[in-house]
Formats: structure tokens, sequence, C-alpha cells
């Protein structure tokens, strides 16, 4: 499942909105009409960005670009504006890239968005900690009456988990990564990886005793969180309530398409 895409068909005066997300494993375009549902979602598998950083800029903007042209097939109309989005605490020049990015693949850019509060609009958290475990790291925003209050991020992430899971079979990373999307095999998998996600859940705990102030939920999203069993593992170590959306994989691109105010 390198590549998937999917689409509904839409009226053609259906006004659109689109969101790019470029992750550290793969790269979403989300498309919603404007009652904010989804019509259209393709993503690719990406070595672009690293840590938060676009590194192979040529090779995100061909990958955009495969995405708006995929999109624009299905949906057969131009889409000519996208919103996007930047890892809590980024720092530099990072939101200027991404906005290269977009536009590089023929795209005006409406809004950069910071990922947790686009994934707080899906979900619609006024109080509460999003935890997002992606391909690199595990990041938590605390969100306060709707504002961020706190962000943090550590390097532990989906691969690390890839990487015990292929260690433990002998595998090369590819044939690691396979194994770990087959869901078929999710309950023997995560009985492996299960110290990855114990880390990730004590990252969490830090970081909620870092910020000090009572939180109540946790919502997990981010790739990993396919795996239903990160719920158990959050509630005991943090003691919270653990909420594991539908489509974790998708909620951030999901919600950059949703907050975009242009159509
Ligand atoms: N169907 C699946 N089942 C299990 N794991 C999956 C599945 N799809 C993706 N993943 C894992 O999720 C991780 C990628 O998640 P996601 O797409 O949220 O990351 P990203 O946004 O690209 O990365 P980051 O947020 O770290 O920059 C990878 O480790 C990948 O192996
Ligand atoms: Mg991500």
């Amino acid at each position: 499942m390198a590549n998937c895409s999917t689409n509904v068909i839409i009226e053609d005066n259906t006004k659109i909105k689109v969101g790019v997300d470029l992750g550290t494993s793969s790269i979403v375009l989300v498309v919603v009409d404007e009652s904010n549902h989804p019509v259209f979602v393709a993503s690719e598998d990406a070595s672009v960005v690293a840590d938060g950083l676009v590194v192979n800029f040529m090779e995100a903007i061909s990958i955009v670009k495969r995405l708006k042209n995929k999109a624009e097939n299905q949906l057969q109309r131009p889409v000519t504006l996208a919103a996007g989005a930047v890892p809590p605490g980024t720092v530099g020049n990072n939101k200027k890239i991404i906005e290269n990015v977009i536009h590089g693949a023929g795209m005006e850019v409406t809004e950069i968005f910071d990922e947790p509060t686009a994934a707080a609009a899906v979900l619609n958290i006024q109080d509460g900690a999003v935890v997002d475990i992606g391909g690199g790291t595990t990041g938590i925003s605390i969100f306060n009456n709707g504002k961020v209050a706190y962000s943090g991020d550590e390097a532990t992430g989906g691969t690390h988990m890839t990487l015990v899971l292929a260690g433990h079979y002998g595998l090369t990373l590819e044939e690691g990564e396979i194994l770990k999307r087959d869901s078929t095999k999710y309950d023997e998998n995560f009985l492996i990886m299960q110290p990855v996600a114990e880390k990730m859940a004590s990252i969490t705990k830090k970081f909620l005793d870092d910020y000090g102030k009572k939180v109540k939920t946790i919502y997990l999203v981010g790739g990993m969180m396919m795996y239903p069993q990160f719920t158990r593992i959050f509630k005991v170590v943090t003691q919270l309530q653990v909420i594991q959306p539908n489509h974790p994989k998708y909620v951030t691109p999901l919600g950059i398409a949703l907050k975009s105010t242009a159509f």
C-alpha cells in the first residue's frame, strides 16, 4: 500500500478545499467538499522529510504534483489552491519551504497550519492532548480552550517499531515495513513492538508531567495508530482517558483541508 487513493463523485458546481500533509513517511493530499466531506484522498510513501524538515525538495514537488494530477483526473476539475501544515515547534524557514513545495507543484498556498491544530479541528477538541505518532517522532500538543498550550516531540516513531520488528525476524527494513502494515498480523507484531509503544507512552507521560496542569483525555493520531493496541498501553501508563479515532493516519491531512478557508 505504498500508494493509495480513493474518491467519490461530486457535482460540477461543488466547491472544494485541499490539504497537503508532508510527513516523514508519506505525503497525503485530501480534498473535501463545502460540507467538509472528504471527496478525494491519495497518499504516496516518501522519504523527503526528516525531523519535520523537507530534505528532498525536488522529489517532494514531484510527489505533490502526481497527487494533484490524480485528484484532477478523478474529480474532473483543476486543483489550484491548497493548504499545508508544519509540525509543532517548527523553526527556521520550513514553513516557507512547505509553501514552495505546494507552489512548485502548481498550486497557490492558502494557509500553512500547525499540524496538531489541524488534527484538533477534525476531532473537535477544545481541551485535551493530541499525540501524533508518525514515522519519525512521537509528538504531543496539549489544547486548552481550543488553543495549543504546550507542545513537545521526541524522535521515537514508527520507524523504530519497524526496526524492532525487522530485527526480531531477521528481515530487511522494507520487509519489516510490509509485515508491520499487515493487519492480519497486528496482534503478534504488537507483542514484539510493545516495549517501543511503552516508551512512547512514557514520553507522553513525561510531557504531560512537564505541562503540569490537569489533562483529561488523550487523542491518538498518526499512521502508527492503525494499531488499536496503543489505547491499552497509553491508558495503563498515563491513567487518563484515551481515544483512538477512526482513520488515525488521515486525521491531520483531513484537518488541513477542512481548516482551509479558500475554495
Ligand atoms: N496500515 C498501517 N498499519 C500499520 N502501520 C502503518 C500503516 N500505515 C502506515 N503505518 C505506519 O505509520 C507510520 C507513518 O505514519 P504517518 O503517515 O502518520 O507519518 P508521517 O506523517 O509521514 O511522519 P511524521 O509525522 O513522523 O513526520 C510509519 O511508521 C508506517 O509504517
Ligand atoms: Mg505526521
